[in-house]
């Protein structure tokens, strides 16, 4: 199976020095960057978009994992294309037509993921399996940092780490990852972490070195 990458979410970060904050988990031992995109329209809050995240590309040289909670996304995917994303995942929820979003992110030449919300069933997913590198699944509804995992989403997990077969596909999970949750999903199948007040707790770079260690421990 796929060794364990840790993705510090940056929404937990200090928004006033985020360039000095993704050097800090870097050295840290931070696997990737994820970057929580919301538009307080199909999400309930406001983050930032490709203008931060292009300022963000020139201190880390991690993947950049991009999680588009908007609607519409096709309009705007290029543009995080652009800004240096290395994957961008869009939610099923977000629009009628999933793989054409999903193929407009590909002719790009970047990697495509969907992300489904913790009540969306997995079957959304089945017809455009061929066309992703990812499938994010939420243990918390979207929009905030800081809530508490819902397990019902492991039963799910599972259940698409066997629809996945031996694709090459990251599975991944997001929200209210923890020391204390991260070993059950794992054990669902779930190949990439995403943390973002877990890692960010502390405030200090000796605190993020010692949360990213505690949870790939775990
Ligand atoms: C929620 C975001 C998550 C969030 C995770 O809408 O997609 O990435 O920042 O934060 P924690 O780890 O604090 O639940
Ligand atoms: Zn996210």
């Amino acid at each position: 199976s796929r060794p364990i990458t840790i993705a510090p979410s940056i929404l937990a970060a200090d928004f006033s020095k985020l360039g000095q904050e993704v050097r800090e988990v870097t050295e840290a031992g931070a696997d990737w960057i994820h970057l929580d995109v919301m538009d307080g329209h199909f999400v309930p809050n406001i983050s930032y978009g490709p203008d931060v995240i292009k300022s963000l590309r020139k201190h880390c040289d991690l993947i950049f994992d991009c999680h588009l909670m908007i609607a519409p996304c096709d309009p705007y995917v290029e543009a995080f294309a652009k800004a240096g994303c290395d994957i961008i995942t869009v939610h099923a929820e977000a629009g009628p037509h999933l793989h054409r979003s999903l193929q407009a992110i590909k002719a790009l030449g970047k990697k495509a993921g969907v992300s489904l919300n913790p009540a969306t069933p997995e079957d959304v997913i089945e017809y455009v399996l061929d066309e992703l590198d990812l499938i994010l699944i939420m243990s918390v509804n979207p929009g905030f940092g800081g809530q508490k995992f819902i397990p019902a989403v492991l039963e799910k997990a599972r259940r698409i780490k066997q629809m996945i077969g031996d694709r090459p596909i990251d599975l991944e999970i997001d929200g209210g990852v923890t020391a204390e949750t991260a070993p059950a999903a794992a054990a669902a199948g779930i190949n990439v972490l995403v943390a973002g007040s877990a890692v960010f707790k502390g405030g200090t770079p000796q605190a993020y070195a010692t949360n990213i260690t505690t949870i790939r421990n775990a």
